[in-house]
């Protein structure tokens, strides 16, 4: 969706919310994105104007520009393997807290940083809340395996396209060097399921489907709510 300026000013405001999250002490990781970026620069404000003492882990190249231009100090995930928190932005949630991520093709660090975290929010805009998941799948893939991924995503009922560069000839590269597939599954009926079944495609690195949600800053009109998983 094309940023409007009432959807940056929700952005912000989502962003900017779970900021307050974070205390002295925390290992905390840091998404990827155009709303989890007000996150990051509400975090480096609060280092400057409190003394905020807190370790970022980043999950991309984009986050980790932005957390040093902030002020924030970064660890690695070597180092500090147990997060106390990760905060993220999201391409859609669905009524159960189902997420699908990758839109900055960051979805696969975003995952392994959101899986080793104790708790993990994402703060969203209200378009990005659906009552069920439509948004194309982004399928990291080792290049290697392009076409057998392909073709298993099509038994698998989905329309594979290759993520394009753009001011760049030829296929968008992760910050890891593989490719991404976004595919259309049309309506996600049973986002778990259909996660269990692209899991074992030889290739795939890993895909957009996130099930760890714990809860969600959402910028609505009257202002931020907050939505806590009840599975
Ligand atoms: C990156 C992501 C982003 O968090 C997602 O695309 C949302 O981005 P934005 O906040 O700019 O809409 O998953 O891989």
């Amino acid at each position: 969706m094309k940023d409007t300026s009432a959807n940056t000013d929700a952005k912000r405001a989502a962003g900017a919310a779970a900021a307050e999250l974070v205390k002295s002490g925390m290992v905390v990781g840091l998404g990827t994105g155009s709303t989890v970026a007000w996150t990051i620069k509400r975090l480096g404000e609060r280092v400057k104007e409190e003394g905020l003492d807190f370790l970022g882990i980043a999950t991309s190249f984009q986050a980790e520009n932005l957390a040093i231009e902030s002020g924030i100090s970064l660890t690695a995930l070597n180092q500090h393997p147990i997060l106390d928190l990760a905060i993220d932005g999201a391409d859609q949630v669905d009524g159960d807290l189902f997420v699908i991520k990758g839109g900055g093709a960051a979805h696969t660090r975003e995952k392994v940083v959101s899986c080793s975290a104790k708790r993990f929010v994402i703060v969203a805009d209200e378009s990005k809340y659906v009552k069920k998941l439509t948004w194309p799948v982004p399928v990291e893939v080792l290049p290697f395996a392009l076409r057998l991924v392909e073709r298993r995503l099509m038994e698998l009922g989905g329309k594979p396209v290759l993520r394009q560069g753009v001011r760049k000839d030829g296929p968008v590269v992760t910050d890891n060097g593989n490719f991404v597939v976004d595919t259309d599954f049309g309506v996600i009926e049973d986002p778990k399921g259909l996660a269990a079944r692209i899991d074992p495609i030889p290739g795939v690195v890993e895909h957009g489907i996130f099930d760890n949600l714990d809860e969600l800053f959402l910028a609505r009109a009257g202002g931020v709510e907050r939505i806590r998983r009840k599975r």
